[in-house]
């Protein structure tokens, strides 16, 4: 891969903002509602945004100085007299009324007014919840982290989750949230954005113990295929044990095993048809086709 080569400090920031925006992405968008010091309220977008404990349950966003003029923005300064914020899920159905909570409409205006969206009373925290939203986490501030003074920069907010609300109709099995039905929007470098449903969501299931068997350990043959990709190799190598003679026996037992171990080049032909399981997630019986190869 040709690579660009980018040094920071010589980098124009408008530059270096979109390749750390393209590059850190998708982000989770924090929907941020705070009052300021007289209940006004206010609700802005914040995709700098992450939760980094679960226990104590902490969630942090950063609100950034404004390139263009370099002041700070009215989230900031509502945390700052209030010490307290909403932060609402962004889902499908609410992005575009997200988009219009993020232009700079003057302070004291209600984004809640410019949007349509509904402000309605949370429990511990004065700042209201978006009733559109279906997961809303009531936070108190504990730190603010300054990282700069210069238009760009940073102020990372660090907010514990007091309480949160999540919509029934969201959940899924043992009550656990179901993405396709939560149907929750990323936000990407530029305009773009990945709505978090349907075949954007992959599954992937990986034992963690006992420990997996590790790429060290796959078999020369099979390392150096040229027909399995990196992916497929991962799916072997996060296999908990190399398959036992009977699973291999098993699978030399197949038609159409004896056709891939008949042609001019079994190798080839065997890679080709373990690889038409591992795409099917089928990793075990790939990976005892692929030991054929091993034992010829
Ligand atoms: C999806 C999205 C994500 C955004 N993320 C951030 C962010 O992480 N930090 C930031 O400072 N501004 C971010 N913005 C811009 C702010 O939403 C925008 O400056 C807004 O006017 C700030 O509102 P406020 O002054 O009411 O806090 C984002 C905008 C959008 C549309």
């Amino acid at each position: 891969m040709e690579m660009l080569t980018i040094d920071p400090a010589t980098t124009d920031h408008k530059d270096l903002h979109q390749y750390i925006l393209g590059t850190v992405a998708p982000r989770p968008i924090a929907f941020v509602s705070t009052l300021d010091e007289d209940g006004r309220q206010n609700l802005a977008p914040y995709s700098f945004f992450n939760a980094f404990s679960s226990n104590p349950p902490i969630v942090v966003f950063s609100s950034n100085r404004r390139s263009t003029n370099n002041t700070t923005k009215d989230t900031l300064g509502n945390i700052r007299k209030t010490g307290e914020c909403v932060i609402n899920a962004v889902t499908y159905s609410i992005v575009r009324q997200m988009a219009v909570a993020s232009v700079d409409f003057p302070t004291g205006v209600s984004e809640f007014h410019k949007t349509g969206l509904t402000a309605i009373a949370s429990d511990l925290v004065k700042p209201p919840r978006v009733a559109e939203s279906p997961a809303n986490m009531e936070c108190r501030v504990k730190d603010i982290i300054t990282l700069g003074e210069k238009g760009g920069a940073g102020h990372l907010i660090i907010c514990e989750v007091v309480r949160m609300h999540i919509a029934k109709n969201v959940l899924g099995e043992r009550n656990r949230i179901d993405p396709n039905k939560m149907d929750l929007m990323g936000r990407m470098g530029r305009a773009y954005y990945v709505r978090c449903s349907g075949q954007a969501i992959h599954t992937i299931v990986q034992d963690y113990l006992p420990v997996t068997i590790g790429y060290d350990n796959l078999p020369h043959g099979i390392k150096q295929s040229s027909i399995l990709t990196g992916n497929d190799l991962g799916k072997l190598a996060g296999m908990v044990d190399l398959p036992t003679p009977e699973e291999i026996t098993f699978m030399s037992q197949k038609e159409e095993v004896k056709v891939a171990l008949s042609q001019r080049n079994p190798k080839t032909a065997l890679h080709y048809l373990a690889k038409t399981y591992l795409d099917r997630n089928e990793v075990g019986l790939g990976f005892s086709i692929l030991m054929l190869d091993q034992l010829n």
